[in-house]
């Protein structure tokens, strides 16, 4: 696909919502929408230390804005216009403390913010999912995964992209010892998933954000899920 100048989504202007910025796969995409010329409204829990003259990162408040019924974070936005939503939020089980905690965020978080990102004039929603989502999977990590793209759903988003990766490979600054591991072992494995199992293979971080953001520009309404090989194939579409 041509690079050029970004189309504009809306009448609004091309302005993408970005959620998760300051994360792996968030702070790789925000580089790349802000390298294609993208403005960027990144709400955070914490400033990020990027600056730059397209960037707006209004701070929220993580604990309140969990509380019921709290709408600190529809204030922060209101007023803002984007065409485009990308969600790259997520957290782990034992970094939120619990079951309950992670669901707060993984699901409840980003469904708040769908929910803004449509009143704020968003048509195109992009959500980083995981491989394995449904709502009956024995996992509860892919069940909740399941059940925010099913709020999704109820958003009536005219296009929503899903993009289902499995581990992600890359450089993080925080320590996690059991995904570290697996990062070294998994794609030694990648021989033994061929066919149907290729969507469980790990896949680099940098690859998500290059689809993401190759599929930013893509225009038309549905829905759309991308898995390992639909991930690689969009992300060459960036070049
Ligand atoms: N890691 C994997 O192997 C893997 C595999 C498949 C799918 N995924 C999914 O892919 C997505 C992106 O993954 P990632 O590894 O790039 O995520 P990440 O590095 O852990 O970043 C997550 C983002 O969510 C934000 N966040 C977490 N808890 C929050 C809270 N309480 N309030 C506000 N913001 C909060 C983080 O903000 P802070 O920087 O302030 O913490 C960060 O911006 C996630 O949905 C994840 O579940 C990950």
């Amino acid at each position: 696909m041509p690079v050029g100048p970004p189309p504009s989504p809306t009448a609004d202007g091309s302005r993408v919502l970005l959620s998760g910025a300051s994360g792996l796969v968030g702070g790789l995409v925000l580089d790349r929408l802000l390298a294609a010329g993208w403005p960027v409204l990144a709400p955070t829990r914490r400033p990020l230390a990027l600056r730059h003259d397209r960037l707006a990162n209004p701070v929220f408040d993580a604990g309140r804005v969990l509380r019921a019924g709290d709408r600190s974070l529809d204030t922060l936005l209101k007023g803002e216009r984007a065409g485009v939503w990308i969600c790259a939020l997520g957290t782990t089980r034992a970094k939120a403390g619990g079951a309950a905690a992670f669901a707060a965020i993984d699901r409840d978080l980003v469904l708040r913010f769908a929910g803004i990102a449509r009143r704020i004039g968003v048509r195109h929603a992009l959500l980083l999912s995981s491989v394995g989502a449904h709502p009956r999977a024995g996992s509860f990590y892919l069940r909740v995964k399941a059940e925010a793209e099913r709020g999704l759903a109820e958003q009536n988003f005219p296009r929503v992209d899903i993009l289902r990766p499995g581990l992600l490979l890359g450089e993080r600054s925080e320590h996690r010892p059991v995904e570290r591991l697996a990062q070294r072992l998994l794609p030694l494995l990648h021989p033994l998933l061929p066919g149907p199992f290729a969507r469980f293979r790990a896949i680099e971080a940098a690859t998500v954000a290059d689809a993401v953001v190759a599929l930013v520009r893509a225009g038309g309404s549905g829905w759309f899920v991308h898995e390992y090989a639909g991930i690689r194939e969009a992300a060459k579409r960036r070049a």
